[in-house]
């Protein structure tokens, strides 16, 4: 207790109000009031019945009541940790954005790894991919890069992400599984989803079952812009390369340690923070402009493909350390509100349209998730430079304007103006063409890449490939939907595809399928709900 503190709690008469008989805080109620009894309700005589005016049961048992709030739709289990991230050189050439200007500068920063399928109680060894969101608390407000720890993605297109979504979580009607990908809803919209099948290579790896976060990589997925102070752009691709290296479990491994400790990679952090083992990552780019995108035959605005580093290697711009962990884990890890919107000036999106869509879709469920509009005056997610701007009122408003002026222009030369100079410019690309509903043409390979990382992997990572498909699709009931998959192992690998057919008892091969989405007619005649008998 300061003596400030003692100050206040003293009354009139010099005794201190709200210091304990021991000389701790009084427990008060959420109003501050002072409580006396904690461990009894009030009631009628010994043995008689509770009473409406005990006012400190009442808030009590209320708070507990809403202390749940929605969970993720995705990434619902997570862990995060600070840190700070110190920038190698200035990239003034092809950046403005100010945490890139000066060597040797530090950010802190706040990070997020998590799992996206499973709930918020699932284990952390499951066959998943791993979120990586970093939050840098910049001079120029925050700029959240929320990656993942596999460069591609399943679909290109935003609007089919609430159904992938349905299909990897759990079954709406038995509610399981929990926590992986093996069941009939995923493999059948995986199955239905040629695009997504470069990324089916990279979760049948061992990438996804991951030793630690300490030994992850992680990836911006996307390509997005630098822009300098001339307004020229540079495209970028983002990439974390962690100081330890890359390290996996094997599958039988993570089997064991998921019932032994479903905490695993929990208690890893933890332990290895406290203990002043501090994890760190290089923040790697891939530069690039117009002409050496237009130079592949693939689109780089299509998220299911990479820039292999073999033809563009990845150029180290600075380090992350993660080195204190959250006071609490609600406050922090819970509330924080990752968004792919929130960039600094110097940073822009491309055309990439699940990028696009992650713009609308992250601002939109935080609104829900975090109760209102004000999630931004959580200090979790509150910039740490200063900022100032007349939004008002709302749930929970912790910052209004002050004063009169809650507007602008105003004729009383008070609060913030804009900045022409300093504000955030948008890169002015030039767009025209037809409102159309299509998937680009450039976007139409499907194949190309997931046998390309395939082919990259050693001989006992592509074993652990066709083991992982094995598995997963022995889970798989539906015969069609196994043979569907089968037809697509075929534009990858034949040799994998027959392992993997052989090992599913597949007696008569399919043919490969054909790389264009199957539409409902193609479907209908097929036998697609008869059962392997168990
Ligand atoms: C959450 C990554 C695609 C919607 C997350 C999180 C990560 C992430 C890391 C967890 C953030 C945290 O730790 O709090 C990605 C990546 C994507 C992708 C790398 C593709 C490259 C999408 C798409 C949408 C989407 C296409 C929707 C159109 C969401 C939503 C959340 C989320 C709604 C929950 C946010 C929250 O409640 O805090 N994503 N995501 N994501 N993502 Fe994505």
């Amino acid at each position: 207790v300061t003596i400030h503190d003692q100050q206040l709690h003293r009354g009139a008469g010099g005794e201190l109000h709200q210091i304990a008989e021991d000389g701790a805080d009084v427990l008060t109620t959420a109003q501050g009031g002072p409580v006396a009894d904690d461990q009894n309700s009030l009631r009628v005589g010994a043995r008689g019945p509770l009473l409406v005016d005990d006012f400190h049961f009442r808030e009590k048992i209320f708070h507990f009541d809403h202390e749940r709030i929605p969970e993720r739709v995705v990434h619902a289990r997570g862990y995060g940790a600070h840190g700070f991230f110190e920038t190698y050189e200035s990239l003034s050439d092809v950046t403005r954005a100010d945490i890139f200007q000066r060597p040797g500068e530090k950010t802190p920063v706040f990070v997020r790894f998590s799992t996206v399928a499973g709930n918020k109680g699932s284990a952390d060894l499951a066959r998943d991919v791993r979120g990586f969101a970093v939050k840098f608390y910049t001079q120029e407000g925050n700029w959240d890069l929320v990656g993942n720890n596999i460069p591609v993605f399943f679909i290109q297109d935003a609007i089919k992400f609430p159904d992938m979504v349905h299909a990897a979580k759990q079954e709406p009607d038995r509610a399981f599984p929990q926590a992986q990908t093996a069941h009939d809803n995923f493999w059948d919209f995986i199955s239905l989803t040629p695009e997504s099948m470069h990324m089916v290579m990279w979760i049948m790896s061992d990438r996804t079952i991951p030793r630690s976060f300490r030994f992850m990589e992680g990836f911006g997925v996307h390509t997005f812009r630098f822009v300098n102070e001339k307004d020229e752009s540079t495209f970028v691709k983002f990439h974390w390369k962690p100081k330890l290296g890359l390290q996996s479990v094997a599958w039988n491994e993570a089997v064991k340690i998921n019932g032994a400790d479903p905490d695993f990679h929990r208690r890893d952090l933890w332990q290895s923070i406290q203990s002043g083992n501090f994890p760190e990552w290089e923040l790697c780019v891939q530069l690039f402009d117009q002409e050496f995108a237009d130079s592949f035959d693939f689109d780089i605005l299509d998220p299911t493909k990479i820039i292999p580093e073999e033809v563009l290697p990845v150029r180290p711009i600075g380090r992350l350390v993660l080195d204190r962990m959250p006071d609490n884990f609600f406050a922090e890890t819970e509330q924080v509100a990752f968004m792919t919107q929130n960039v600094p000036p110097g940073i822009d999106f491309s055309n990439d349209p699940l990028l696009q869509g992650r713009n609308f879709s992250y601002l939109d469920t935080q609104l829900k998730r975090l109760g209102g509009p004000n999630f931004t005056h959580l200090p979790i997610n509150a910039p740490k430079c200063p900022f100032h701007n007349f939004q008002q009122d709302g749930h929970m408003a912790m910052r209004n304007p002050v004063g009169r002026v809650n507007y602008q222009p105003n004729s009383f030369g008070e609060g913030p103006q804009e900045s022409p100079s300093r504000g955030y410019r948008h890169f002015p690309s030039e767009e025209n063409g037809q409102k159309v509903r299509l998937r680009p043409e450039s976007f139409a390979d499907h194949y190309s890449q997931a046998r390309q990382f395939f082919l990259s992997q050693t001989p006992p990572e592509q074993r652990h490939i066709a083991m992982a498909l094995t598995f997963e699709l022995s889970k798989v009931e539906t015969v069609a939907i196994r043979e569907r998959m089968i037809s697509h192992l075929l534009n990858i690998d034949e040799t994998l595809a027959t392992t993997v057919g052989q090992k599913l008892g597949i007696q008569n091969m399919p043919k490969a399928a054909d790389a264009a989405m199957p539409t409902r007619q193609d479907l209908e005649p097929s036998p697609a709900l008869s059962i392997v008998e168990r």
